[in-house]
Formats: C-alpha cells, structure tokens, sequence
C-alpha cells in the first residue's frame, strides 16, 4: 500500500470564520434560496427539488469561504454534480486539471477529485496550499506501484524511457522520464520513443491502457499489472447487453477499461474526450462505460442527450462530498505536503508532459488488435 503524504491539521476551532458559520447554521432560509437559485435551474435536471435544500446551504456557505480563502476548486469530471456544477470553479479530465493547476493565481487549491491529482496539483504550483477534503480519496491504480518498484524496473531495463500514468503517487512520478493522462497517452509514448530513439517504451501502471495504448501504436509496450477498480469491471457482455436493450445507443468507453470492452465500443477516450464528443455529435442516446457521475455531468451540459446509465462507482472519488469540502475550507485541511526533492524531480516529468501539444481526439481505433508483443514486467 502507497502511504499518502498528508498532514492531517488540527480544526481551527478559535477561528472567527468557523464561529461565524457554526452561529449562522446552514440551512436553506431565504438568503440561500436567493445565492443558489440560479445554480439549480443549471442541475434541476439531474438533482431533484427535494434533495435541493440538503445541498443549497452547503453550497452557499462553500462559495463565500472560497472568496474569504482566495481558495478555487478543481474539479474532475467524476464528481457528484452538485459539486461539479455548483462550486467547481474548474472542471475537467485529468490532463485539465493538471494544466489549470500549473496557472492558478488563487492562494489555495481544493482538489475535488482524489488524492494523486492533488499531489500532482502540488507539484505544479508548490508555493500553493493545496487541500484534499478526504484523506480516503486514494486510486487503486496509485496504489498498485511505488517509487521503488519503478527504481527496480529501471534497473533491470536500462535505456528504455519511462512513461507513467498521472494516477500515480509524486515518488512513482519522481522515477519517470515523462508522465501521461488517459487523454495524451499515445502521443506521449510515440514522442518519447522517438526522442530517445528507441523501438520500446516502459508505460506503467495501468495494465489496460497500456494494451489499448499498444493496439494503436508499432512502439514495443513493458507494462505493469495494475487495474482501476472501476473500469475493470465493465464486460463485453455488458456492453452486448447495452445493445440489445438500447438499440441506436452510442457507446463511449475510458481507456482503462479492458481492451476486449474498447474493441465492442464505438469510441474510447478520456473522460474529457468523451465529454468533447457528446457536445460535439449530440447523439440521441449515449452510453458512457465509465464512473457514474460522469453521465450525470455531461448531461447538464446536453439536456437533449438521452443517457443510459450503467453504474461503477468510484469510492474513491465519492469520498469527496459537499461536506468535506466545507470542511476542507473551513479548517484549511487536509494539506498535501510533498517533499521537496521528490516534488521536483516529479515536476520534470510532468512538465515534460504539459509541454506537448494537444493530442488529437479518439485515436483509440477500436477495430486494432493488442499486439502479441506487449510485455507485463
Ligand atoms: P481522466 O484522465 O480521463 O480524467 O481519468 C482519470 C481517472 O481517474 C479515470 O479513472
Ligand atoms: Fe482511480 Fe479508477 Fe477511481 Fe479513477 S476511477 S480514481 S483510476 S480507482
């Protein structure tokens, strides 16, 4: 298990903020009716009138603290939608994130999302206080390799780049020569293999990407066994069983779902890819084989869509709620702190990801076969 760098902080108890709201209470008395109306004709699709007044207050208390703070949101694309859409200051897919943290002007950072994107939030802007509201907001991706299993790899595969997913921890990060998302994989592994001038590139952890990554490109892929626990349990049958059911359906699938689930899909991208391609082909009705958050934040975007629900939690990601992050904000907890050697050798690598261009959209050809010589090491 990867120890997360955290230092939990002590409640500011004597803080006259916190005095101010505890007096005040939250609860949804005309003032906050009249600060959120607005946002809920943006979710009244998706979040109904009932459930409205348990969110509102929250809501309304999050706003102000973040003007009090100079604080803003990042948040991902897997998040509930009260908080994408109501108090996300940004929101996007991994890669977006990442770039909007390398430029924010604000004093303190809330990652809505878990804790990998925080620390990589951190490393981009270290003068910042960046909070994670969750300390149970880990990734099992992340948690499938440490900086020293990637030390060992190093070794035993001298001369051979390494490309590591963004969901990993500042230490895995620190052992690589470049870092990738769901949405640049590819061009990362091509860029890289060119610029060292070699025919195999070590792209870890993630078992799946890296064989989705190795369906679309001629470069030799040395990939770790590691699996997000959301995606890996989507099936081809589920994806027949979509469909019979649901004739005419588009289906959009992450590429961290296992290859044989890409091949049955008509498109596969990163979450932000697959919100790019709901806005821009406005299916009838669309599917998006991923967490279930997702649909609900895409539709907001696209009343007209139809979306087909099928449903893999993230309990990482639902670890973030509106109520960690008024406490978040409150107490100025829970505060990454990354050593400073190891948070810059990080930066290296992910700066040397931010500073490729945009990758072009759904390069996954779902019709490629993995090649046989994709290695697990
Ligand atoms: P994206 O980079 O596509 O946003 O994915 C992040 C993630 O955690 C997917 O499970
Ligand atoms: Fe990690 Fe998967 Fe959750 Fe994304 S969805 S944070 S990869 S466990």
């Amino acid at each position: 298990m990867v120890e997360l760098n955290i230092l939990p902080r002590p409640p500011i108890s004597a803080n006259p903020t916190n005095l101010a709201y505890g007096r005040r209470g939250l609860v949804y008395d005309n003032q906050v009716k009249a600060e959120t109306d607005a946002l809920y004709e943006r979710v009244r699709g998706v979040i109904s009138s009932l459930e409205w007044p348990a969110f509102a207050p929250l809501i309304a208390a999050i706003n102000r603290l973040k003007k009090e703070r100079d604080a803003v949101i990042l948040a991902h694309n897997y998040m509930t939608a009260e908080i994408f859409n109501c108090v996300g200051d940004f929101r996007g897919d991994s890669l977006g994130l990442a770039r909007e943290a390398a430029n924010v002007s604000a004093k303190v950072i809330v990652q809505a999302g878990v804790h990998f994107m925080a620390e990589t939030s951190k490393i981009l802007s270290p003068d910042k206080t960046v909070l994670i509201p969750s300390l149970e907001a880990g990734c099992s991706l992340a948690a499938s390799i440490t900086g020293e299993d990637v030390a060992l790899i190093k070794q035993k595969h001298p001369g051979i780049p390494v490309v590591t997913y963004v969901n990993t921890t500042a230490e895995v990060k620190a052992q690589s020569d470049i870092c990738c998302t769901s949405s640049n994989a590819i061009q990362v592994v091509e860029t890289i293999a060119r610029q060292w001038g070699v025919d195999q590139v070590i792209l870890l952890p993630d078992e799946y990407l890296a064989k989705n990554v190795a369906a679309q490109t001629k470069i030799k892929i040395l990939a770790w066994g590691g699996k997000c626990e959301v995606h890996e349990r989507f099936t081809p049958d589920d994806i027949a069983e979509i469909r019979a059911s649901h004739s005419g359906a588009v289906i959009l699938a992450h590429p961290e779902c296992p290859p044989d689930v890409v091949a049955a899909s008509d498109f596969t991208g990163s979450t932000g890819a697959m919100s790019d391609y709901v806005e821009f082909h406005k299916p009838k009705k669309v599917v998006l084989i991923t967490e279930c958050s997702m649909s609900d934040n895409v539709a907001v975007a696209n009343p007209d869509v139809e979306f087909i629900k099928p449903c893999n939690l993230c309990p990482h990601m639902k670890m973030i709620t509106l109520e960690a992050i008024y406490d978040a904000l409150l107490n100025l907890r829970h505060e990454v702190v990354l050593d400073p050697v190891v948070s810059a050798r990080a930066k290296k690598a992910v700066d040397a990801m931010l500073a490729l261009p945009p990758a072009p959209a759904g390069i996954f050809d779902p019709t490629r076969p993995v090649p046989a010589n994709l290695e697990i090491i």
